[in-house]
């Protein structure tokens, strides 16, 4: 089974993808995590992505498809969780080719919907473990109180460089202008569902669940 979560920043992508790798023992091709991995390792690719996304602006489609194409050339069976990918409706078209022409398809596409509130108020609140990107928020999953991750026992707490007010404010701005209109793309497919992404984090685990059940 091949998904795409979709939704603004801050929507619960990476807190829903990890808790289906877990469950389903799917693959999480979060395009964030890999250009921020590229960054931290110095790449030339890197280099130059690095003041986009600290601005809060989108990568190249060229930069992030080539980083897709990549993972399901070498896997090609599938199980992925695409996280934060597609953004733009010529990423949409290039992942549908990739899938082709690999002989899978893409099976549903489900929207988290949530309001522009709340993501401020996510995202000012999260920290990842540095080691295996656990993903905490101060007030709804606070950091465990003896200091070490729950998942991996590191104690190495991280925020990211664009959680700040003003890169908030873009990030929104390039969803809502090159990302919403992805709904009505997977809409007029028939792929999309939508669950409350406003819920607390295990109703909407379960909302997901039902929503893959069904398939
Ligand atoms: P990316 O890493 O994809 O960031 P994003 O889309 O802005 O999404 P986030 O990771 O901020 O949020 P999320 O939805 O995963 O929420 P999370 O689960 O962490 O992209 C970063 C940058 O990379 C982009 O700005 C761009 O520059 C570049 N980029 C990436 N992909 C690209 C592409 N395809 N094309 C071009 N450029 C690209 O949750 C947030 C917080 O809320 C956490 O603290 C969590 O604990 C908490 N939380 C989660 N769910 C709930 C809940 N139900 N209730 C209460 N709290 C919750």
């Amino acid at each position: 089974m091949n998904i795409i979560l979709l939704g603004p920043p801050g929507a619960g992508k990476g807190t829903q993808a990890r808790h289906l790798v877990e469950t389903r023992g799917m693959t999480q091709l979060s395009t964030g995590d890999m250009l921020r991995e590229a960054k931290s390792s110095g790449t030339e690719m890197g280099n130059i992505v690095a003041d986009v996304m600290a601005r809060g602006d989108l990568v190249t489609d060229e930069i992030v498809i080539g980083l897709i194409r990549e993972k399901i050339e070498s896997n090609t069976q599938g199980g992925f969780i695409f996280d934060g990918f597609p953004r733009t409706l010529a990423q949409a078209d290039a992942l549908s080719d990739l899938l082709n022409q690999t002989g899978q398809t893409l099976d549903v596409v489900v929207e988290m919907q949530v309001d522009d509130e709340a993501l401020v108020a996510r995202i000012a609140g999260r920290s990842t473990c540095g080691s295996c990107g656990e993903v905490y928020h101060d007030v709804t999953r606070p950091q465990p109180e003896n200091g070490a991750c729950e998942t991996c026992g590191a104690s190495d707490f991280q925020r990211r460089a664009d959680d700040n007010e003003e890169s908030l404010k873009n990030r929104l701005m390039e969803y809502y202008k090159k990302t919403s209109p992805l709904l009505g793309y997977y809409f007029a497919k028939n792929q999309l569902q939508s669950v409350n992404g406003l819920a607390d984090i295990d109703a909407v685990q379960t909302e997901i669940a039902a929503v893959l059940d069904a398939l």
